[in-house]
């Protein structure tokens, strides 16, 4: 069941909009992410679901019912914000505990939901002191025990991890996938970073200029992108899109080689001759030709060598074309700028985009 739905929503600051056109369901229970880079509308999204801010046009559904002429504190949400505040002035114990004062819950039930939610967030050796003595993740923590104390049925987060280094970050992502898992609770989660995204969110939708542009699985995005915007969006080091152009026989005419045989040739047969496209590879896609060639292959030079450890990041270059490809790090030792390079790659894995639309043809 749906708990939050959204259709047609629109928000303008003056000349500038923010939301344009946003459509969006997100099922009881989910940890469902929003991706999508600075000046997107994340932050505008979740101020209007939550009721901070007014929408011009659009509606926000909640558990069934029009939310937007509800104010903040009716909606049972809370939200975490990107900039979050505690109150300098007052301890761990003394902040979890504000919201619940504010409603007038009697004590002894106080203490009990604070130990409770210090527990959770493992907050326990903090509760005696004041934020400017607490860790950024602790601090985190304190902010988002704030918001789950009241118990909301749909919990609004805003880039919680950006003031984090990268270790906490790592933890504090496992952190929101366990307290999801026991607290059973709708979780709406705003980021620009595709790994926070795709790590937790059981559903994505990347959001670009206000408007949801595909709604997935991180399998789904990632295997079957609807336009090159998604593609390039999802999977690290970024997809490679190499402009090239249709000719008959279902054949794509690249600067380096000519591709047949992808999932997309029967859609292909049917276009004008020349038609722009964009393929898609991902860098893991291509492969070192050892023997004989068993599908598309080309030449290339080494630009640029990224070692990661596991793996090496190779900047190549094919007939002017700049691309990038991952190899193990056992295949890529040895290897230096400017050597040459036989690339193969299984076409019917490629994607295929209309180049002026970015629509995928498949
Ligand atoms: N109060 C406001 N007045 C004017 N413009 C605003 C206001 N709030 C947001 N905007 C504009 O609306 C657009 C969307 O902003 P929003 O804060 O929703 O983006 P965001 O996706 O949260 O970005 P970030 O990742 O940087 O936080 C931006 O162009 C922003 O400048
Ligand atoms: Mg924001």
């Amino acid at each position: 069941m749906s708990i939050l739905k959204i259709t047609g929503l629109q928000k303008s600051f003056g000349a500038i909009t923010a939301i344009d056109g946003l459509d969006l369901t997100v099922e009881e229970g989910e940890f469902f992410a929003l991706l999508g880079p600075s000046a997107s509308g994340k932050t505008t999204s979740l101020r209007c679901i939550a009721g901070i801010e007014k929408p011009d046009a659009g509606q926000i559904e909640f558990e069934g019912s029009d939310v937007v002429p509800t104010p903040i504190q009716g909606r049972g949400m809370a939200m975490v914000f990107q900039a979050f505040a505690l109150y300098p002035h007052l301890t761990t114990e003394q902040n979890l505990a504000y919201p619940l004062r504010e409603r007038g819950i009697e004590q002894t039930e106080v203490v009990r939901r604070v130990a409770e939610i210090a527990e959770q967030l493992r907050l326990g050796h903090t509760l005696a002191r004041k934020p400017d003595t607490l860790s950024g993740g602790e601090q985190q923590r304190v902010a988002i025990g704030r918001a789950l104390i009241g118990r909301p049925k749909l919990l609004l987060l805003d880039e919680p991890l950006t003031n984090l280094d990268a270790k906490l970050r790592h933890d504090t992502r496992a952190e929101f996938k366990r307290l999801h898992r026991e607290l059973g609770m709708t979780i709406l989660y705003a980021t620009p970073d595709e790994l926070e995204a795709l790590s937790m969110g059981q559903r994505i939708a990347i959001l670009e200029q206000g408007r949801i542009r595909q709604v997935g699985t991180p399998d789904q995005l990632y295997d079957a992108p609807e336009s090159d915007l998604v593609a390039r969006r999802v999977g690290s080091p970024v997809i490679n899109l190499i402009r090239g152009t249709a000719k008959a026989n279902a054949t794509i005419n690249l600067p380096f080689a000519d591709i047949s045989g992808g999932n997309w040739a029967r859609t292909i047969a049917g276009f004008d001759v020349n038609t722009e496209v964009l393929l898609g590879l991902r860098p893991s896609q291509l492969k070192l030709v050892e023997g004989t060639p068993g599908g598309p292959n080309f030449k290339a030079t080494v630009e640029l060598l990224e070692p990661l450890g596991d793996v090496t990041i190779l900047d190549i270059n094919a007939a002017g074309v700049e691309m990038q490809m991952v190899l193990p790090e056992a295949k890529a030792v040895g290897f230096k700028v400017g050597d040459s390079l036989e690339i193969e790659f299984d076409p019917t894995t490629s994607l295929l985009f209309a180049a002026d639309t970015g629509t995928a043809i498949s």
